[in-house]
């Protein structure tokens, strides 16, 4: 997520635990902690003692409403019931945890259902710091364009930050975004697959600094071996592999003979297959001088 500059002062607290989080997260890299998770499903909110340990262990938390299931939409067949609903489950956290605490939600669940104005307002008098806004209907999953001018809509009507997400795919994206929609931040998702680098790209270009080189074949087979080191470091190896084989398709989108690659991506059970294979495709010729990214 990047963050504006200009901000209201009721957004210092989520800022600084943002900054704190980037100490964390540091860390985390360097291996000297374990992440921890600050962002639920509605699914799995209930567990309000978990929360409270969570709380000791994150500095912000989130709940995502995007993700509804189609068991609580057939609970509910009203908006009214549905905003009732969710503010029973913001209430609960906020009363739980004293951290800052951001709700994520979509514009709605069909075009009969645009709810996004009312959840919106709902969560900013229950007290939530921020609202994220995917500005997409359930039903549409991540198909079509996304409706910024909800994010401005939304945006004109509430005082706590507004953070737009959906289809930033570059640095322009996003400041068009901030632009066009006067949001307050925003949020990258499917922009970032295979592409860490694009939010210095974001930053650059919301700071009006100059938009960094993309990066080379080379620069990208570098950090997937990193990548691909730390998956396995935290998740064991058969887990961390599986996950890396969509990732390797990812990091490959666009470069020369990319099919063939995920098609032997797709087939790799270990670390030292999955190593190989980034070595010969991103013409990583030097080995030896990749020990840092085993560190
Ligand atoms: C692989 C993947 C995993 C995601 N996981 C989550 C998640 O755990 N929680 C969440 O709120 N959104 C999740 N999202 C949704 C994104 O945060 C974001 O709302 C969505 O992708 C739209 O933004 P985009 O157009 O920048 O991708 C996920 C999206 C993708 C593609």
């Amino acid at each position: 997520m990047i963050l504006q500059r200009r901000m209201a002062s009721s957004t210092y607290a989520l800022l600084r635990s943002l900054e704190r989080r980037k100490d964390k997260l540091e860390k985390i890299l360097k291996g000297e902690e374990k992440p921890k998770p600050i962002s639920v499903n509605i699914e799995e909110i209930e567990d309000l003692e978990e929360r409270k340990r969570w709380e000791k262990e994150s500095e912000w938390e989130n709940i995502t409403f995007a993700k509804n299931t189609e068991e609580l939409k057939n609970e509910i067949d009203t908006i009214e019931v549905l905003i009732e609903k969710a503010k029973e489950i913001i209430a609960k956290v906020k009363k739980a945890v004293k951290i800052p605490l951001t709700v994520k939600i979509r514009s709605g669940w069909d075009k009969s259902s645009r709810n996004f104005l009312e959840i919106g307002y709902m969560a900013e008098q229950e007290g939530v710091d921020a609202v994220i806004l995917h500005p997409r209907l359930k039903r549409d999953g991540f198909s079509g364009k996304a409706r910024w001018e909800d994010i401005s809509e939304l945006k004109s009507r509430l005082s706590i930050p507004v953070i737009g997400n959906g289809d930033i795919k570059k640095g322009d994206d996003a400041k068009r975004m901030i632009e066009t929609t006067n949001c307050d931040a925003v949020m990258i998702g499917r922009g970032s697959l295979g592409n860490p680098w694009i939010f210095k790209e974001v930053n650059a270009a919301i700071t009006k600094e100059k938009i960094p080189n993309p990066p080379s074949r080379e620069q990208k087979g570098i950090i997937l071996l990193k990548h691909l080191y730390l998956a396995v470091k935290f998740k064991g190896e058969l887990r961390g592999v599986r996950e890396m084989r969509k990732h390797m398709g990812w990091y490959s989108k666009g470069l020369a003979a990319g099919s063939n690659f995920r098609k032997l991506a797709h087939q790799v059970n270990t670390f030292l297959q999955a190593k190989a294979l980034i070595i010969d495709f991103f013409h990583l010729k030097d080995e030896d001088s990749l020990g840092w990214a085993f560190e």
